[in-house]
């Protein structure tokens, strides 16, 4: 069947070869404006799309579906499929797909290079020396907190929470985990703990959980002051499940030690006591923010939108539609 009748609608131009993989087979209207941030103006530009290919700032629900009857597949360029309502994609029959796997490596790797640079003070020492503060080697100078014997805590043991803790073994830890339900292999091997036992017991806690009505929150300030005194808090899943005003809170009074976070309760704002804190390091959601990551991630959306529209099984189904 040629598709060059459908119109395919994408929020934002992609890297790669992704744009080509939809102009082949459909009419492709990619949107270079301002931000689609609300369902009205994502409606608009949609219009009487057959497929759509969204980023994780823009929101899909009711308003949109119900403007949008020839929708068939909303594919997220994004491993979370929060910005998503699934129960309304379900009841208009409106396929979901999401890009997992090829964006973990990616993330395991940055998730890294916020837990060295919180416990190690990377970001601190580096204004340290551009302010011309740095006078000659000193013994104590801007020591850190060293990571061999010490337990990493992964609150989530997903593809990224388990590359995390792959990693975490070369830099001589042990690994804890928290999961919804037990694991009875976890592979790399660590031990399951409930969360609050996870908390107590690690020096960095790492989070690795989607976000959901389930999860939100899931580091609360009770959470938060059960950690160790002195740990580090990284968080590159996604901002809303650490209350941020209650990490504020525990920061500013000394009880963890830093944070590294790449995600925000309500991105793109950052809560203002968070910028104040120097044991913080700060990343404008960068996970999966290397070139390669980023033109497979499209291609990856690509690909599940063309299946869905040719009548194939999507390789990364979120909710099936008709
Ligand atoms: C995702 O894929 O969900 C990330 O947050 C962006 O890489």
């Amino acid at each position: 069947m040629s598709g060059d009748h459908l119109l395919v609608a994408v929020t934002s131009p992609l890297p790669g070869r992704a744009e080509s993989t939809l102009s082949e087979r459909f009419a492709v209207r990619v949107h270079a404006g301002p931000r689609l941030l609300d369902q009205t103006s994502l409606a608009a530009f949609a219009g009487d799309a057959v497929g759509l290919l969204t980023l994780l700032e823009n929101p899909v629900g009711e308003a949109l579906l119900a403007a949008c009857p020839r929708l068939r597949v909303v594919s997220n360029c994004a491993v979370g499929y929060d910005n998503i309502d699934l129960d309304t994609a379900r009841r208009h029959r409106v396929w979901v797909t999401n890009t997992p796997d090829v964006l973990t490596e990616a993330t395991a790797d940055l998730t890294w290079a916020l837990i060295l640079a919180a416990t190690r003070r990377v970001v601190e020492a580096d204004r340290f020396l551009r302010e011309g503060r740095f006078h000659g080697w000193r013994l104590d100078l801007l020591l850190g907190a060293g990571l061999q014997g010490e337990t990493l805590g992964v609150v989530g043991y997903g593809r990224i929470g388990r590359a995390v803790a792959r990693r975490a073994y070369t830099f001589g830890m042990r690994v804890v985990f928290s999961a919804p339900t037990p694991v009875a292999s976890p592979d790399p091997p660590a031990v399951q703990l409930p969360l609050d036992d996870l908390l107590a017991a690690s020096r960095v806690v790492t989070v690795h959980a989607p976000l959901d009505a389930t999860t939100r929150h899931l580091l609360d300030e009770r959470g938060l002051r059960s950690m160790r005194p002195g740990a580090f808090l990284v968080n590159t899943s996604r901002g809303p499940l650490v209350d941020e005003e209650a990490l504020v809170r525990v920061l500013r009074e000394g009880h963890l030690a830093g944070a590294g976070l790449d995600v925000y309760e309500r991105e793109p704002e950052v809560h203002p006591g968070l910028l104040a804190l120097p044991n913080v390091v700060l990343l404008p959601h960068l996970g999966s923010a290397t070139a390669e990551t980023r033109a497979a991630m499209a291609e990856l959306a690509a690909t599940n939108l063309v299946a869905v529209l040719e009548g194939r099984e999507p390789p990364n189904p979120v909710v099936r539609g008709r």
